[in-house]
């Protein structure tokens, strides 16, 4: 899998602003990422190309990255099958600017005392079922395990079976319900939690799943 996960940076915002009015009702309210980026309390990863350091056999002072679009080898990675899939669904023209759109999704979390709370999640509709769901929920495990959160919560829509299927798989349990918690439908919110995430029952369930991800998927790299 040539998809890595990174920090939130300024230059990603256009990019996951674009994907969170894809995935979410127009009456959502968008989050503010630039204010996210200075929240101390809060961490938003995103799944990208993974940076490109190395010069191009070509042209020894470009990075890979720097090379015009078209004149990269078309390649069957996911990676390259991201770009493809972005250019047919936007026509011709690149969006952004001219750039080519390199943020396939994106997780918040958010610290509240001794939990962690995944505020959002989502990947681009075209790259659904390619793991990059699952890279993420990844990726904000560690996260909260890091910061030393004893719990990862969130709310779901009581009508979204994807995403709950996806947090069932990483151990999260149905605890509660918020009654018409979303706006826009009053509909209810599933409310779901993780198991302790230090103790030994769910190190091993996350190291399993891991485990199986990397065979299923290939290489995890994250820098988060
Ligand atoms: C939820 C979401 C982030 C999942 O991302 P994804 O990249 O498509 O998911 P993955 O390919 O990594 O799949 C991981 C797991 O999710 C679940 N899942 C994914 N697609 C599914 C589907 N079509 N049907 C049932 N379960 C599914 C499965 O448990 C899957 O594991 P498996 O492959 O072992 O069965 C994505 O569907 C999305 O962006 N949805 C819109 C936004 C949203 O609803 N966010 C959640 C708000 S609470």
């Amino acid at each position: 899998m040539d998809v890595a996960l990174r920090r939130l940076r300024a230059e990603d915002i256009e990019q996951v602003i674009e994907i969170e009015r894809e995935a979410f009702t127009p009456l959502w309210l968008g989050t503010s990422f630039k204010r996210e980026l200075n929240n101390r309390y809060a961490r938003y990863l995103v799944a990208c190309q993974p940076e490109q350091t190395g010069p191009a056999p070509d042209n020894p002072s470009a990075s890979v990255a720097d090379a015009a679009p078209e004149s990269r080898p078309a390649d069957a990675s996911l990676w390259g099958r991201m770009v493809r899939g972005v250019r047919e669904m936007v026509g011709k023209e690149p969006p952004l600017n001219g750039a080519v759109p390199d943020i396939a999704g994106y997780v918040g979390i958010w610290f509240q005392g001794n939990e962690a709370h995944i505020t959002e999640i989502a990947v681009r509709e075209k790259l659904r079922g390619q793991g990059i769901g699952e890279l993420l929920l990844i990726g904000s495990v560690r996260v909260a395990l890091e910061n030393g959160s004893t719990v990862l919560t969130l709310e779901a829509r009581v009508s979204n079976f994807i995403a709950q299927r996806l947090y069932e798989k990483y151990g999260f349990k149905e605890v509660g319900i918020r009654k018409n918690y979303y706006s826009d439908n009053r509909e209810d919110a599933v409310i779901m939690t993780t198991s302790p995430l230090h103790a030994n029952e769910y190190q091993e369930l996350f190291g399993q799943l891991q485990a199986a991800f990397l065979a299923r998927w290939g290489e995890i790299n994250i820098s988060c």
